[in-house]
């Protein structure tokens, strides 16, 4: 294979920093191997440019059963820096704000996340970047910050897919979740459902044809005046409110399938604010909030339940930021319940973005597969 060889040989336990720059918040994280996974590190090749080696393949075909990786790593510092203050004033995130904030911030953040964990950059060996989907710029901070610590401290190097770093966070507290699962992904630029069958497969059920859960949240809250993000705002006051004062109907798309769509409530959602004279400081604001946050979680329940009687799994996760809404949790869990399924939802940390979503999954696709090759000319990508 092309390519120069600048990592191998053993190493006990596998420590990997990784980092998250994927929308507004920075965040690094370090992570040391499982007990059972340790005594093993793969020999990484990490190709010279040009040579259109794959990311992630695994070479040798050798790959091992899912019980190999039921085991979760631990999170030795998982440091989160959050834009919220930059974006406020904006009321939803400003790109080049969230680029130009990660620059400043992205040196301290790593360092910090050595510096709790106990760990010098010489003890890493493996790094672990985002690299998409999200805003590029923010991206691109990350993904060239990794590949310089990589490049400089000759260590191979991962890109790391966003959505499925989400999911992964329910595994980093539940490493024993039992396969298959259906996972429901609820974030601010994202809503889908996916179908695991077996560790690092992911298959797309569905997912959302307009605007994102968070982002129907975020709008309605800037509308509104009450700052951003809107998701946690709208919580806080819609526990006061009757989810049962205003008439949502549940969102459906018209063929049945199972992908999402949030545009439509948006539009009600305005109707009833000029209907009704919804302001900041008004009497309906609460139960307005309340009936606008309940039939989000019941839209996004309802497909989760059609998911799950159409591929019948044997557990549960929801993640992302949106996951950590108690009044969707509770949905979540009671259609668990009543459906006698496994449900997991991850800690309020590990439902927004973080680092430590990464570094497990990074050190999760290693284990996997031993051959794994890296590539210093990864690429950031926005969309998936
Ligand atoms: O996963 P995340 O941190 O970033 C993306 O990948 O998008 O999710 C951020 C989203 C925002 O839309 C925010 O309003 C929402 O998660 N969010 C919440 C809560 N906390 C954060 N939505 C509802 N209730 C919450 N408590
Ligand atoms: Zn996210």
């Amino acid at each position: 294979m092309p390519g120069l060889v600048i990592y191998g040989g053993k190493v006990d336990p596998v420590l990997v920093l990784a980092i998250e720059t994927s929308c507004d918040e920075t965040s690094a994280s370090v992570l040391r191997t499982a007990a059972q996974e340790r005594g093993h590190v793969p020999e990484v090749h990490v190709p010279l440019p040009d040579s259109g080696t794959d990311l992630g393949t695994c070479p040798s075909g050798t790959c091992p059963p899912s019980s190999r990786l039921a085991t979760a790593p631990e999170v030795l510092s998982n440091i989160v820096l959050s834009q919220d203050e930059v974006h406020a004033p904006y009321g939803g995130v400003v790109p080049e704000l969230a680029s130009r904030q990660h620059i400043k911030t992205i040196a301290a953040i790593v360092g910090e996340a050595l510096t709790r964990a106990g760990v010098a950059l010489e003890g890493i060996d493996l790094y672990a970047v985002t690299q998409g989907p999200g805003l590029i710029g923010s991206l691109l901070i990350g993904l060239s910050f990794a590949k310089g610590l990589a490049y400089y401290h000759k260590k191979p190097l991962t890109g790391i897919d966003h959505l499925e770093a989400h999911l992964e966070a329910c595994f980093v507290e539940n490493p024993g979740i039992e396969y298959p699962v259906l996972g429901l992904l609820v974030s601010g630029g994202h809503t889908a459902l996916y179908f695991m069958e077996e560790p690092l497969s992911y298959n797309l059920l569905g997912k959302t044809r307009d605007d994102a859960a968070g982002e129907a949240l975020d709008k309605i809250a800037k509308f509104l005046g009450l700052g951003y993000p809107g998701g946690p705002v709208i919580e806080k006051l819609a526990r006061g409110g009757d989810p049962k004062a205003f008439p949502f109907a549940v969102p459906r798309t018209k063929d049945r399938s199972l992908d999402f769509s949030f545009s439509g409530l948006k539009t009600a959602a305005l109707k009833h604010i000029r209907e009704h004279g919804i302001v900041k400081d008004g009497a309906r604001l609460f139960d307005f909030l309340a009936s606008f946050e309940d039939v989000i979680a019941r839209a996004l329940v309802d497909n989760l339940r059609l998911a799950a009687d159409a591929v019948q799994p044997r557990s549960l996760v929801l993640c992302g930021g949106v996951a950590r809404n108690t009044r969707l949790r509770t949905r979540f869990q009671d259609f668990a319940r009543a459906a006698g399924l496994d449900a997991y939802v991850p800690s309020p940390k590990m439902c927004t973005d973080n680092a430590a979503m990464v570094g497990a999954l990074a050190l999760k696709k290693f284990a996997r597969c031993p051959d794994a090759v890296t590539d210093l000319d990864l690429d950031a990508y926005a969309r998936s």
